[in-house]
């Protein structure tokens, strides 16, 4: 892309409620052990908000952020919130966010794409910056996932968890660091394996739709893990070839944290060493929207991450939706 600026992360930071679930919780409130849990998905524990909604998880990272980059919320222009689990229907979770922080010059949205949803509305932001629209824009990933599991199937109760992130997108002159190219996907013939299929304009809330558990998550994971694996493995390798580039020119893979064995898969295709994998599943399970960004909050913090650093951020979710983002590390 012939381009005068590219949009980069300037600030990033997360945030993981208190309470801590762990594998052998679980095995007193579903038939399951701490050893399938493990070996099947990689996950040892994962953090609950109990009292509270997404914004919750979600202003702690963005104040984080702004502290960080030591910039006011006023000078915020834009806020975009990836999120399957909104405070509500409207406001947008971003308008809650916006209030709270006082961005009181800022606009936003809220972003729906599932478990790429923090990718789809990094590229969003990324465009506006691009454009030279807007010179700060918030991307949030925040996702109260407790609130739409049901505990009682262990299918699905193992893998998620509770967790909010933010990134600050600025503009940088300097071509040699930022975002540099996307490849994301969407096919909606996935819809039946991944869902909530209730409180929507399809199924409105109602007795019945609440005894039937429609308010739930619902996931066959044995189809949605092979189409997982491909899905995920073939646009990370693409994203390299695109850019004539080989598993040894990276330095980390970003991947979203489903289950480890999607990500080694992903890994091992790139031809990419264990080492240069983030992977934190074991403590915070699926956080959907959040699991990109507060992994590269971590390896920021740990000083890990380090500057001009080439990077391939990497999911797949529902719709199904997908995607890979190659940029370099410009903080
Ligand atoms: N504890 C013990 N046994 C369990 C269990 C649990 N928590 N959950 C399922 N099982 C059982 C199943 O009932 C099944 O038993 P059966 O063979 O008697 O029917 C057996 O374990 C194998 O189940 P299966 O679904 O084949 O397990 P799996 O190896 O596919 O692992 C997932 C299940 C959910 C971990 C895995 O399919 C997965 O990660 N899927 C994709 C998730 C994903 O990427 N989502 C997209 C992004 S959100």
């Amino acid at each position: 892309m012939n381009q005068k600026q590219r949009a980069t992360i300037t600030a990033v930071d997360h945030y993981v409620p208190e309470k801590i679930l762990t594998n052998f919780d679980l095995e007193k409130m579903v038939e399951t052990t701490n050893d399938w849990i493990l070996e099947r998905t990689g996950i040892r524990e994962r953090h609950i908000l109990e009292k509270g909604a997404t914004s919750d998880l979600a202003i702690p990272a963005v104040q984080g952020v702004l502290k960080q980059r030591g910039i006011s919320a006023e000078e915020i222009e834009v806020i975009i919130v990836a999120t399957v689990t909104p405070d509500m229907f409207f406001p947008s979770t971003a308008a809650i966010i916006q209030d709270a922080i006082g961005a009181k010059n800022a606009w936003g949205f809220d972003m729906e794409a599932a478990c790429s949803g923090f990718l789809f509305a990094l590229m969003t932001g990324a465009r506006f910056i691009e454009s030279g629209a807007y010179k700060k824009v918030l991307v949030v990933g925040a996702d109260k996932m407790s609130s739409i599991v049901d505990y009682t199937d262990r299918n699905t109760c193992i893998l998620f968890g509770d967790a909010g992130a933010a990134v600050l997108l600025e503009p940088t002159e300097n071509l040699n660091e930022g975002i540099f190219d996307s490849i994301l996907r969407l096919d909606g013939s996935g819809k039946e394996f991944l869902y909530m299929k209730g409180g929507g304009s399809l199924n409105p809330p109602s007795h019945q739709t609440v005894d039937s558990g429609l308010h739930y998550l619902f996931q066959d994971g044995k189809a949605v893990f092979k189409v997982a694996v491909k899905g995920m493995a073939d646009v990370s390798a693409e994203i390299l070839e695109k850019n004539n580039l080989a598993g040894k020119d990276v330095d980390w893979l970003v991947p979203h944290q489903a289950n480890l064995r999607i990500i080694d898969a992903c890994a091992s295709r790139m031809g990419l060493d264990a080492s240069k994998v983030m992977i934190n599943i074991d403590r915070y399970g699926n956080t959907t929207d959040a699991t990109i960004p507060m992994c590269l909050s971590e390896w920021h913090k740990s000083g890990q991450l380090k500057k001009g650093q080439t990077i391939v951020l990497s999911s797949f979710g529902a719709g199904y939706s997908w995607g890979a983002i190659l940029l370099k590390w410009g903080i």
